[in-house]
């Protein structure tokens, strides 16, 4: 299973992926969260990224292109992928299909969680991330049963350093202007299948997994 999860900030690619990941055993790649690795390691990687995340703009192509092409190639990517947030330009996914034509591998479907743009400041300057698991919550709209601690394992939750409302804004701004052209790009491939994100969390995902489901058979 070869999957792109694609959607504005906030639309819902992470909490949805946690759930696919777990459900279909594949790997989560996530370019996010791999520039945040890199930053907490202090990597030469994460130095780079931090200039660009903190302003809410993208990493440049060159850069967010060699670290998905490194970590396609390895060993658990062979029974499948599901990325998310990668591509987010045209460039990126133009790279994407040399990548994945070096492995002899095609996509499956590109899955693009929609949400109207007036939703997404709130998602995100609610949402909070256990520091031990990742799992996302949010303050009001997917609350932990105890505040600031994780149902699943107890861990610490805090707020992600772009989720204050103005870098979000910058964040809004940037990923919208790239949308259309790349929803083109794949809607043109055919593989482009548009999730409505509006519904609860559960909902999204059975829209979700009815697509999945179909691809096992
Ligand atoms: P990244 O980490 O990918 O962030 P993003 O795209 O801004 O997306 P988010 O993770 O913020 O949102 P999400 O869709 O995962 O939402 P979530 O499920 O958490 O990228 C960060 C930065 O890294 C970028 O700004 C850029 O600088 C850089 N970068 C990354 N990839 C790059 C690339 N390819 N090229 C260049 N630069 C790149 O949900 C949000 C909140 O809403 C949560 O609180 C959740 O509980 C809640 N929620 C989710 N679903 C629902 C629902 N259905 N109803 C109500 N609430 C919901
Ligand atoms: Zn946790």
């Amino acid at each position: 299973m070869n999957l792109i999860l694609m959607g504005l900030p906030g639309a819902g690619k992470g909490t949805q992926a946690e759930q696919i990941v777990e459900n279909y055993n594949i790997p989560h790649i996530s370019t996010g969260d791999m520039f945040r690795a890199a930053m907490s390691e202090g990597t030469e990687l994460g130095l780079k990224a931090k200039s660009f995340m903190d302003q809410g703009q993208l990493v440049p192509d060159e850069v967010t292109i060699g670290i998905v092409r490194e970590r396609l190639g390895k060993d658990d990517c062979k029974k499948g992928f599901l990325l998310d947030g990668f591509p987010r330009t045209v460039a990126q996914a133009e790279a994407l299909e040399v990548m994945l034509s070096d492995l002899e591998r095609t996509l499956d479907y590109v899955l693009h969680i929609h949400v109207d743009q007036s939703l997404l400041l709130d998602r995100l300057t609610g949402r909070r991330i256990c520091k031990n698991c990742g799992a996302t919550y949010h303050l009001i709209f997917n609350p932990p049963a105890n505040e600031g601690v994780c149902d699943k394992c107890g861990g610490e939750l805090y707020q992600r350093a772009d989720d204050n409302a103005e870098t979000v804004g910058n964040r809004l701004e940037v990923n919208t202007k790239q949308m259309k052209p790349l929803l083109d790009f794949y809607q043109a491939k055919g593989y482009l299948r548009t999730i409505d994100g509006e519904q609860e969390i559960d909902q999204v995902y059975v829209n979700i997994d009815e697509l999945l489901k179909g691809l096992n058979k």
